[in-house]
């Protein structure tokens, strides 16, 4: 391992290392759970690896070690910056790729995200999930079918969204907590349809040590406008998603690499509000 060096050698110790990384991945030799023994192993030897190739130096391990120290600080029931880093890295759309491989029609996942909380309110068809919003009204429509076109009937959809100041209500101090959140059901047709706003750009949560990476490397925080929706029904997999506003910017730069192409929606003028048509196809479970 190593970067083969202008003058042709290894680096020194060669031999040693690798016999330092084959004593580690031994050390799980007695480990009685064979997956965690497969992670734990695994990891010790990719983490190795990009120490090896990069010739980590100590100053950078340190400055490492301090950036995982300041993610420890600033985690709490609200923020979740090891979550955050996972979803900067494209650790998070890996994960979900690899748990959702989407069957042939059905709609794509992307990312929960941070801003989902449990118990929003149940609305009925068309409710707004609003009493007063700062953005622009937007009707939100589809339906919810099997992949054999079959409308699927009493679907749950939980869905939220962020305001015209960026915001969503669990970062809003200023927000009721069900602002721009609600649970519908489909009807006998599969039908839903709700009021919400059209959703902008925002930044993900940046003045933390995640946002630090992001400035030192020159990417910026943005996230194209969309809105979430998980749906589920009994028989069908849980499907988490997003509907992405195909006019907003961003979308070939989302930090957290969660767009998918089939999940972008237009977004239409219909008398004195936005309108958008977002149909859902569900796998069976
Ligand atoms: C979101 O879409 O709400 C989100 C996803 C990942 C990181 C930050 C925000
Ligand atoms: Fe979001």
């Amino acid at each position: 391992m190593g970067r083969p060096r202008d003058d042709g050698r290894t680096p020194r110790g060669h031999s040693a290392l690798n016999e330092l990384t084959a004593a580690v991945e031994r050390s799980f030799d007695s480990c009685d759970d064979p997956r965690l023994r497969e992670l734990l192993t695994s990891l010790v030897r990719h983490l190795h690896a990009f120490a090896c190739e990069v010739e980590l130096t100590e100053a950078e391990w340190r400055r490492g070690i301090v950036a995982l120290t300041e993610t420890g600080w600033i985690t709490d029931d609200r923020r979740q910056e090891f979550i955050l880093w996972s979803d900067v890295l494209g650790l998070s759309m890996l994960v979900e790729g690899l748990a959702h491989p989407k069957p042939e029609g059905a709609t794509e996942s992307t990312v929960l995200g941070p801003f989902w909380a449990e118990g929003s309110p149940e609305r009925a068809y068309g409710e707004a999930i609003f009493d007063s919003a700062v953005g622009e009204p937007a009707w939100i429509h589809g339906t919810v079918r099997d992949v054999d076109g079959t409308p699927v009937a009493d679907a749950s959809l939980d869905v939220w969204q962020n305001d015209a100041n960026e915001l969503y209500s669990v970062q809003d101090a200023e927000a009721p907590e069900a602002h721009l959140r609600g649970r519908f059901r489909t009807r006998e047709d599969g039908s839903y349809a709700f009021v919400g706003v059209r959703p902008v750009p925002y930044r993900i949560p940046h003045d933390g040590p995640v946002g630090a990476m992001l400035a030192a490397t020159s990417r910026h925080p943005w996230r194209p406008a969309h809105l979430h929706i998980i749906v589920s029904a009994p028989g069908y997999q849980t499907l988490t998603t997003h509907v992405f506003d195909a006019e907003s910017p961003h979308l070939d730069s989302d930090a957290v690499f969660a767009v998918k192409p089939s999940l972008l929606r237009e977004f239409v003028r219909d008398g004195g509000r936005w309108s958008v048509q977002n149909d859902i196809v569900l796998a069976r479970a």
